[in-house]
């Protein structure tokens, strides 16, 4: 008994030296476990008298309950550690920046087109599309560009096949909406168009918005103030004047190049003229009672001038850092 009484000093002595919860499981084992000395002895009570086993039995109870106590308190001890030096090794620096939720922009073709679209509608438009695969007869011959006719070699054209095209220009719009509706009517058509073209200035797919104007009273006068409002507007510059210069379109008559007032100069922004009569005869429209206007602007132009871009790759090369600067 007295040998047994020692165990606890003993296990005591053992367990502080432990530094770590799988030490002190190891530790454990010595004392209370399959094997040690106190399993032993409980199976040495069998030789004991009637008289004795009880005494003895619950005396080694007592010893195994302090060895017990004492390895909790010092699992609790190294817990307790454990947890402090979590703590302090993990804590976090509240006066730390915290982390920027980095958030998208619209691209800046987008950004015009939205524009575009909002101002024309202000003043009454309606905003009609059509499709990127065009047939031949929509993209050229309705627009009085017959099949053979050399105005055709103006466009660089995506052959699908024999009779569908990608769309060179946004005109097309011009012809199915005038067959799906009865003037009057104010219109505008964004879209993406394409031409067997690329350089700097030049890109295989770029943006128009096509307008068109149809009313019994409509002149070039009209044409000129919804041109020059709306760059006033787009550009938000009230001095910006426009210049028409004669040019040639099949589907328009007169027709017109027009050139934008701009830092001493004038560019270049689309082209316009009062709608062909033939164009108008194709989707049966009066030309006796109605005439009208059309126009096309190009996009990614009206872009550049707008934000000082002189290149036109880096619309469509996805540099992150070129489009960050247009965020709204
Ligand atoms: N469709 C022409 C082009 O892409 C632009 C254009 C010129 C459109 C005159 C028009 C217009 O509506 O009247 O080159």
């Amino acid at each position: 008994m007295e040998h047994l009484k020692k165990l606890i000093k003993e296990a005591e002595l053992d367990f502080s030296k432990c530094k770590s919860l799988s030490d002190l499981d190891h530790t454990k084992a010595k004392y209370l476990g399959k094997t040690g000395p106190l399993t032993e002895a409980m199976r040495g009570l069998s030789g004991l008298s009637k008289e004795e086993k009880p005494k003895i039995g619950a005396f080694i109870n007592e010893i195994k309950k302090s060895i017990e106590v004492a390895l909790l308190e010092r699992k609790k001890l190294i817990q307790d550690e454990e947890l402090n030096f979590q703590l302090k090794s993990e804590t976090i620096d509240v006066t730390l920046p915290g982390r920027k939720q980095a958030q998208g922009s619209l691209h800046p073709i987008t950004i015009s087109m939205n524009h575009i679209q909002n101002l024309f509608h202000s003043i009454g438009f309606d905003i009609a599309t059509g499709p990127e695969i065009e047939d031949d007869y929509h993209n050229f011959t309705a627009l009085n560009i017959p099949k053979e006719h050399p105005a055709r070699a103006m466009h660089d054209t995506f052959y699908i096949d024999k009779n569908h095209v990608l769309r060179t220009h946004t005109s097309p719009v011009q012809v199915r909406y005038l067959k799906d509706n009865t003037p009057p009517l104010r219109v505008i058509s964004p879209g993406r168009v394409y031409r067997v073209d690329s350089d700097a200035t030049h890109s295989p797919m770029f943006h128009q918005v096509e307008g068109l104007w149809v009313d019994e009273r409509v002149s070039f006068a009209n044409l000129k103030g919804v041109i020059q409002d709306f760059l006033q507007k787009f550009f938000e510059d009230e001095s910006i004047a426009v210049r028409f210069r004669p040019s040639f379109f099949p589907f328009t008559e007169p027709s017109a190049e027009i050139d934008m007032s701009w830092n001493d100069g004038w560019l270049e922004i689309g082209g316009c003229g009062m709608i062909h009569p033939s164009v108008l005869t194709q989707v049966n429209i009066d030309t006796e009672k109605f005439q009208g206007f059309a126009f096309g602007l190009g996009v990614e132009r009206l872009t550049m001038i707008k934000y000082g871009v002189s290149d036109l790759r880096p619309f469509f090369t996805n540099d992150i850092r070129f489009l960050k600067q247009f965020e709204i």
